[in-house]
């Protein structure tokens, strides 16, 4: 439009209001609007991170600088891979040019999970929604994040729990029928044994009856243990101290930290909160961990307790107890193993493999 055409266009004008009136009132409306889409941008709880063609940050808002832990002026300039761990951080280039050549879109238009780098080094999955923004001169990539840290571990649990569940229902019936013949065995045995010297067995035969009295009693312990462990059970939680609690489970081990050569060392921060919780499933949970630290150092070694108060990022505070052994230490791939009722890596006979699944139960 040249100015000669500019009479034209003041068409719309209300009579009175000069042209630099008018135009001031437009100035006024864009600077409301681009105020509001700011304010938008700047309260929303996802991050929004633009960048060009060439991956460099054109706008980093309020809440990607919460969930990445930059300032938005460290960021706007950078590349964009700045905040992506391997191997996101090196395809990222060939990503966008490959995008830019051809056309087709690998993430753009849709969402994906992947991984996002934090400040301090860590990493977290995050939910990523590229857009592409085309403006007039250029074109402009727009994310859209939000870190799904804690839904992923509420859906683990929840898969944990579940799994747990089923288990549990399951072994409660299997326990509640071994036990009977068990405990009739238990019963026979022990009246046997009481009449041992008068019957005049020979000996092999007593040695053969002590067998099977030991392996029974060995059944009745498991099944006691799976019991224990799909128990609903009643829960009587109160306000306790957890350094207290901690000090009632260790007096449970004791002798066997002396027997084995073991040191204990703790750290408990004094002054703690007291917290509502059950003491007598926390001792077991407790026990069933420092058993594993124990079982894990056949020839000595340091047992390390320690007791914290700590703020999470919603700002909740948790006392967070740690148990620390410089045992053998657990295989990486067995990690995601450890809760399943029944792993162990132990010989048979030795451990069952219901321990940290019978605590995850109870915490
Ligand atoms: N402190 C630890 N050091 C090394 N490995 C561990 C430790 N704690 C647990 N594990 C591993 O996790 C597995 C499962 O532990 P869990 O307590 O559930 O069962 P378990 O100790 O094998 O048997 P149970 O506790 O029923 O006697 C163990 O067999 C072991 O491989
Ligand atoms: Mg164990």
């Amino acid at each position: 439009m040249n100015a000669r055409d500019e009479p034209q266009s003041n068409r719309h004008v209300p009579a009175g209001v000069s042209r630099d009136g008018h135009r001031d009132q437009i100035l006024t409306s864009l600077e409301e609007t681009a105020s509001h889409y700011k304010a938008i941008l700047e309260t929303t709880v996802d991050a929004i991170i633009t960048i060009d063609c060439q991956g460099i940050v054109q706008t980093f808002n309020a809440a990607a600088e919460k969930i990445f832990g930059y300032r938005a002026e460290e960021v706007i300039g950078n590349k964009v891979n700045m905040l992506m761990p391997e191997p996101y951080r090196s395809e990222h280039d060939g990503y966008i040019g490959r995008y830019l050549k051809t056309g087709v879109p690998k993430i753009i238009g849709t969402g994906r999970q992947v991984n996002g780098l934090r400040k301090d080094g860590t990493e977290f999955p995050m939910d990523l929604a590229v857009s592409e923004v085309p403006l007039k001169d250029k074109r402009l990539f727009a994310g859209i994040i939000r870190d799904v840290t804690e839904r992923i571990l509420l859906e683990e649990q929840l898969v944990q729990s579940t799994k747990l569940a089923a288990v549990g229902r399951l072994i409660s019936g299997i326990a509640h029928e071994v036990n009977n013949p068990v405990s009739i065995i238990k019963l026979h045995i022990a009246s046997v044994m009481q009449n041992i010297e008068s019957q005049k067995l020979p000996e092999d035969l007593i040695e053969t009856l002590k067998v099977i009295q030991r392996q029974n009693n060995k059944i009745g312990q498991i099944i006691s243990g799976l019991q224990a462990f799909s128990r609903q059970g009643s829960f009587s939680p109160d306000w306790i101290s957890v350094n207290q609690t901690v000090h009632t489970a260790l007096r449970l081990v004791e002798n066997t930290l002396q027997n084995q050569d073991i040191v204990y060392q703790a750290e408990l921060e004094e002054s703690l909160p007291k917290v509502f919780l059950d003491p007598i499933r926390i001792e077991q949970v407790l026990l069933n961990l420092f058993n594993n630290a124990i079982e894990a150092m056949p020839g000595g070694g340091v047992l390390t307790v320690s007791t914290t108060l700590e703020t999470d990022q919603t700002d909740e505070d948790w006392v967070v107890v740690r148990i620390r052994d410089t045992g053998t230490g657990i295989e990486e791939e067995h990690l995601t193993q450890l809760f399943d009722p029944f792993f162990t890596t132990k010989e048979v006979g030795e451990g069952t493999g219901l321990g940290l699944s019978v605590s995850y139960g109870l915490i």
